[in-house]
């Protein structure tokens, strides 16, 4: 029997996988869901057989957001005292890069959970949406801030307001995700997206995450900044060497650093 109740956790190939797992709900984020799939998670990041993650749901949905019926009876005192959904930025603030496949409803807190991923592989069919205020609330998840960041205001507002659902194409074209695939394909096409990126030199992966990510946070300059400085430091590993080795010499590399 499996020691979680809502995932399902393997490893593979230096990929660890976190399949999230509760059908009768949707896959619905409840807290126990949150505090196994983020604490599995830091832990295959501090794993040096890990080089990247891979998050998935059912066929029919990714997440369809926060769990409603949990949150329906919860207070002002006891949201704020717990710091409700904060454990989630244990996710976001992993080292190791993360690929999240995305089949059916992403929705609210699965939308959400998605954009803390690095890269998104997306089915055909599935759905995005933002539709907390269809509830009363607003996002709480970190969607006002990411969304925005990936897609701009006027789509950010559009689905914030409107509670809109998007398909797949839209997802695609606004910037949500980074590809769309046939539904069939989506976890397959997202393995082997996670098991490229687990087999590159593992702290160059890890840098490109970083430099990447801090373009969220930073000006034009201290982010180019930042992006020189991870670079030079690369010129300390054994990897610079042999990647750019491998290249003259016409051959694969072979990474040192995992
Ligand atoms: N929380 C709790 N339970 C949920 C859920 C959710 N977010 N989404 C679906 N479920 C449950 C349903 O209540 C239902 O359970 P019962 O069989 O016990 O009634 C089961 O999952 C199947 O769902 P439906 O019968 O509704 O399935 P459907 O195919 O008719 O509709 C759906 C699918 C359009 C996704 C619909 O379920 C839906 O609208 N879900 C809620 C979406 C939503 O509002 N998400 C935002 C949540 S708030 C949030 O996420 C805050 C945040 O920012 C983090």
């Amino acid at each position: 029997m499996s020691e979680y109740s809502t995932i399902v956790v393997s490893t593979d190939n230096r990929v660890g996988t976190i399949q999230l797992n509760r059908p009768k709900a949707l896959n619905a984020l409840n807290q126990e869901l949150m505090e196994e799939v983020v604490s599995v998670a830091v832990e295959f990041d501090a794993d040096p057989n890990i080089g990247s993650l891979l998050i998935t749901g059912s066929e029919k949905a990714f997440a369809a957001g926060a769990d409603i019926k949990e949150m329906a009876d919860q207070d002002y005192p006891g949201m704020y005292a717990s710091d409700w959904f904060r454990r989630w930025e244990d996710l976001a603030n992993l080292r190791t890069p993360v690929v999240a496949a995305v089949n059916g409803y992403a929705l609210g807190g699965g939308c959400e959970l998605a954009m803390m991923a690095d890269v998104i592989i997306a089915g055909e069919s599935a759905t995005f949406g933002q539709p907390e205020i269809n509830l009363g609330v607003i996002p709480g998840m970190g969607g006002s801030q990411r969304l925005t960041r990936s897609v701009g205001k006027a789509k950010a507002m559009d689905m914030v307001l409107t509670g809109r659902f998007i398909g797949a194409e839209e997802a695609e074209r606004i910037g949500l995700v980074s590809r769309v695939v046939p539904d069939d394909q989506t976890l397959s096409e997202a393995r082997k997206a996670a098991e490229l990126i687990a087999a590159k030199s593992k702290p160059a992966a890890q840098m490109a995450k970083e430099a990447v990510s801090a373009s969220f946070e930073t000006t034009l300059q201290q982010g180019t900044r930042l992006e020189r400085r991870l670079f030079h430091s690369l010129f300390s590993l054994a990897d610079q060497k042999e990647g750019m080795s491998a290249f003259t010499e016409k051959r694969d590399p072979e990474w040192k650093h995992r």
